[in-house]
């Protein structure tokens, strides 16, 4: 038995949740899975009702469970930034779920790209510091002091800024930090991956050329790993990174990013597929509570009309199944997606006429019948 908490969240989340939850009752029936989930109301209605982002409490409930099923956060009625950083920025963190993994692959014809070669690439997203810090403030009227507190698993980090300006202006920033720990947990995760999936050689994201100090830390704790596990690294900046992969996808097997540019690449990697709602990702503590959720937020451009693609959220399923030891299962689900996706069964972000509920239907049903 697994106990799984489940957010539905905002916008589309709460839609394409519930084909992900299909998925799992239809397994339930035809394998010898158990879940207990949990339902959780965090989100933008109850921010609004009561002022609560994520609470002690709902925290005290997820780290009991084996994992999280998170569908998106993000309401135009709230201000932008609220709902991200105080719910899902919040847990990403306060579980110290380290590592984001965002794997994107062809499907047939669907592919954005006029270069038809398939491609299948394991995007892994350093995903607790980098500009993730919070770490940010204002001088107003180009001077004072702002002090900074930043709390992570790993540290607690203080930093006290003064500013004096030639002139009156107000100045914002916000701090990019890579701690040395942080780099290398998540350099030794790549590697480990690495070997495990059979890659033998990662591709490492950066902007080196112009944040030494940030990414020359980086490059450092990559090298350092790569040597030790005698895998192949390449360092492409993130710029020459956004071209390659329209340009040639299928040269890349694993890349990985720093968590801000992670972001950017992988909406990019989701659209190359075919559409932004077809990816998943799992957000991984090795040693703790992971949570999985499509990479796509609340769209509330298309909202609450059962048009939303469910397949990001879908293959999310899949990912918690793999991460909690059940591969056979995952690859069931990812065999109905594409079942699902050959037979033209496809919301019209794919062109396609089908609706959020008919897709679920659709693979949930090829679940029940192998
Ligand atoms: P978005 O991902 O919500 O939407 C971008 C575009 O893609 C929209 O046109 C949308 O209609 C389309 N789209 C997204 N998912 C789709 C799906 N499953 N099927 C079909 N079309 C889909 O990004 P945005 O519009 O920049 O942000 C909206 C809100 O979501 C903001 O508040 C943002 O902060 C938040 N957000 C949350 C998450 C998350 O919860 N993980 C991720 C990204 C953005
Ligand atoms: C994502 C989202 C989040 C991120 C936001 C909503 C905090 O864009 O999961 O890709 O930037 O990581
Ligand atoms: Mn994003």
């Amino acid at each position: 038995m697994f106990k799984v908490a489940v957010i539905p969240g905002d916008g589309i989340g709460p839609e394409v949740v519930s084909e992900g939850l299909k998925i799992l009752d239809a397994l339930e029936e035809t394998t010898s899975l158990r879940t207990r989930r949990t339902q959780l109301d965090v989100g933008s209605s109850r921010f609004l009702r009561s002022g609560e982002l994520l609470t002690e409490e709902d925290l005290s409930i997820l780290i009991k469970q084996d994992a999280i099923f998170f569908g998106s956060i993000g309401d135009p009625r709230v201000p932008t930034g609220i709902l991200e950083k105080g719910i899902l920025l919040a847990i990403r963190t306060r579980l110290d779920q380290f590592v984001n993994l965002r794997p994107i692959r062809s499907w047939g014809d669907y592919s954005r790209l006029k270069n038809d070669k398939p491609f299948n690439i394991t995007f892994l997203r350093e995903n607790t510091e980098d500009f993730y810090m919070g770490a940010g403030g204002i001088f107003e009227g180009g001077k004072g002091r702002v002090p900074l507190k930043i709390k992570r698993a790993l540290y607690d980090l203080e930093m006290d800024l003064n500013a004096l300006s030639s002139n009156q202006d107000d100045y914002a920033f916000e701090i990019g930090v890579l701690s040395r720990k942080g780099i290398e947990r998540f350099a030794d995760y790549v590697m480990s991956h690495a070997k495990r999936t059979g890659q033998e050689r990662v591709s490492v994201v950066d902007k080196a050329n112009v944040c030494t100090n940030l990414y020359g830390l980086w490059r450092d704790v990559f090298r350092d790993r790569a040597k030790r596990n005698s895998i192949d690294l390449e360092f492409v900046f993130v710029d020459s990174m956004a071209m390659a992969l329209i340009r040639n996808p299928e040269h890349f097997g694993m890349i990985a990013t720093p968590n801000m540019f992670g972001d950017i690449l992988t909406d990019l990697g989701a659209e190359i597929q075919g559409s932004l709602g077809l990816s998943a990702s799992g957000n991984i503590n090795p040693f703790g509570v992971p949570m999985f959720e499509p990479v796509h937020g609340s769209a509330p451009d298309i909202a609450g009309r059962n048009r939303a693609n469910p397949i990001g959220a879908i293959l999310a399923v899949k990912l918690m199944l793999e991460h909690l030891g059940m591969p056979n299962l995952g690859n069931m689900i990812e065999d109905g997606v594409e079942h699902t996706i050959e037979k033209g069964i496809v919301t019209p972000d794919l062109g396609g006429t089908s609706t959020t509920f008919e897709v679920g239907d659709s693979v949930a049903e090829f679940l029940r019948s192998v």
